[in-house]
């Protein structure tokens, strides 16, 4: 089972890739030899794919079959309602009954492609804490919102909803356990991260917020343009407890270095 504990979180976001079942078949084999001969340590690490939805069930029974009980799956999306007439959408319960233990929401490509809003997000964040899985909540600024107190407001209204939920007693801040991934949209997919000391002030200022409300059960992480290079630098910062992984987490060299960062 998925739990908070000392070692830092990778996520892996493996977007809409593969394009195939027998590449999936390729990059899991990969990842289990590469976990198998040690050169990727899960116990040095809390590991976490994200799949597309499609190829999920598969993996998580190749995994079983290869005793590999350490990666945990993550949906990339899910419905925002809990079941029905939804043509096309996925339930957090039916991620929930195949193995699946966390969600992407809010992530940056959703809200622009989906016009996902705040709002949407919210009754996700809801859905997918009442269904047992972990949300995983995407925030950060665009291109034309970058700087300090520009992205404050952002986040702030990004985040907004927990704090009504709280009011609301909707969700409880004791037992409510979450990731908050600090994505700047311009930095996803582009090569180029954001640099340390920005996103040290984005961490605590997402600390702080989180603290005031007296949530305890929360990590931050931080994602957009994580490579083998610059993975060590970033998971050092102080109130970055992991890392969102896209276009290196399918490329197994980059994943290794970046597990043993
Ligand atoms: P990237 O994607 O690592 O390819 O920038 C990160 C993400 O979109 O989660």
């Amino acid at each position: 089972m998925f739990q908070f504990n000392k070692q830092k979180i990778v996520v892996a976001n493996w977007k809409m890739n593969p394009n195939s079942y027998d590449e999936v078949v390729n990059l899991l084999n990969l990842y289990i030899e590469n976990i198998n001969n040690n050169k990727i340590n899960l116990d040095k690490i809390n590991f976490v794919v994200a799949p597309p939805a499609v190829y999920m069930s598969n993996i998580y029974l190749q995994l079983k079959q290869y005793k590999i009980n350490k990666i945990y799956l993550s949906a990339q999306n899910i419905c925002w309602e809990t079941h029905g007439a939804f043509t096309g959408e996925l339930s957090a319960n039916s991620f929930k009954s195949i193995g699946c233990e966390l969600v992407i929401i809010g992530h940056s490509e959703r809200r622009t492609y989906n016009q996902e809003t705040n709002e949407l997000i919210a009754k996700k964040f809801l859905i997918a804490i009442n269904s047992g899985l972990i949300p995983i909540v995407c925030v950060g600024e665009n291109k034309t919102e970058f700087g300090e107190q520009k992205t404050w407001q952002i986040l702030e209204q990004q985040l907004f909803f927990i704090e009504r939920f709280l009011e609301k007693k909707a969700i409880n801040s004791d037992k409510c356990k979450f990731l908050i991934a600090y994505e700047p949209v311009w930095a996803i997919g582009t090569g180029v991260s954001a640099d340390l000391a920005y996103i040290a002030k984005i961490a605590d200022y997402i600390k702080q917020k989180l603290d005031m409300l007296n949530l305890k059960n929360f990590k931050i992480l931080y994602g957009g343009s994580v490579n083998a290079n610059n993975a060590k630098s970033i998971l050092q910062i102080s109130n970055i407890d992991g890392i969102l992984v896209g276009g290196s987490s399918f490329d197994i060299e980059q994943l290794t270095k970046i597990c043993n960062y």
